[in-house]
């Protein structure tokens, strides 16, 4: 079975619909949660799963301990989902070709730093777009930059909010996340 390590900061829906799917499928199993967060909602998702958690800092992110750690788990991937850390170069030379993060909008569009979150929803509202999507791609050593995976789109509506935004796209996150996890880590 494959094992896969879930970085993650936020509110975890991500995470939990990782979860949830990989329970069914059998195909991985999330071996371990990095947070830098103690109060994130993933860690009462890793809690109450009993699923092993780190939380770090940024001096950590970058220390060898931390790969030392995490290659006691032996991931497949190293799946962001929600981590808004950029990655130091030390984890993408451990772990090459194999971290993954998701982009709530169609990159090259309303990417890099500080675009996370309702930033990105807001952003793709004031500009009036009339759709926008996800986005699931490797992850370099520059802000929402890496080769692309995955996008899929969704419709902005007229009297869309960036929670009404956030919600659609959300479902689309939850959907496609775990199956391209699944198709990556092949047979
Ligand atoms: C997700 O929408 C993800 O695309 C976004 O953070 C949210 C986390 O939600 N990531 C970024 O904006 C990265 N730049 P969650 O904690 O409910 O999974």
């Amino acid at each position: 079975m494959h094992s896969i390590v879930i970085f993650a900061s936020g509110r975890g829906s991500n995470a939990a619909a990782i979860i949830e799917y990989f329970k069914t499928t059998g195909k991985a199993k999330v071996a371990l949660i990095v947070s830098n967060k103690p109060g994130a909602g993933v860690i009462g998702i890793a809690e109450q799963e009993h699923i092993p958690f780190v939380i770090i800092d940024k001096n950590t992110l970058a220390e060898v301990l931390l790969v030392e750690q995490l290659k006691e788990y032996r991931p497949s991937l190293l799946v962001l989902a929600g981590f808004l850390w950029k990655i130091p170069e030390s984890l993408i030379q451990a772990f090459p070709g194999r971290i993954i993060n998701i982009h709530p909008a169609l990159l090259p569009a309303y990417g890099g730093k500080g675009m996370y979150g309702h930033n990105v929803h807001n952003a793709v509202l004031g500009a009036k777009d009339t759709e926008s999507g996800i986005t699931i791609h490797y992850v370099n050593e520059a802000y929402d930059d890496g080769n692309i995976i995955l996008q899929a789109r969704c419709a902005v509506n007229t009297g869309d909010t960036p929670d009404t935004l956030a919600d659609r796209i959300h479902k689309l996150e939850h959907y496609y996340y775990p199956r391209a996890i699944e198709f990556l880590l092949g047979e």
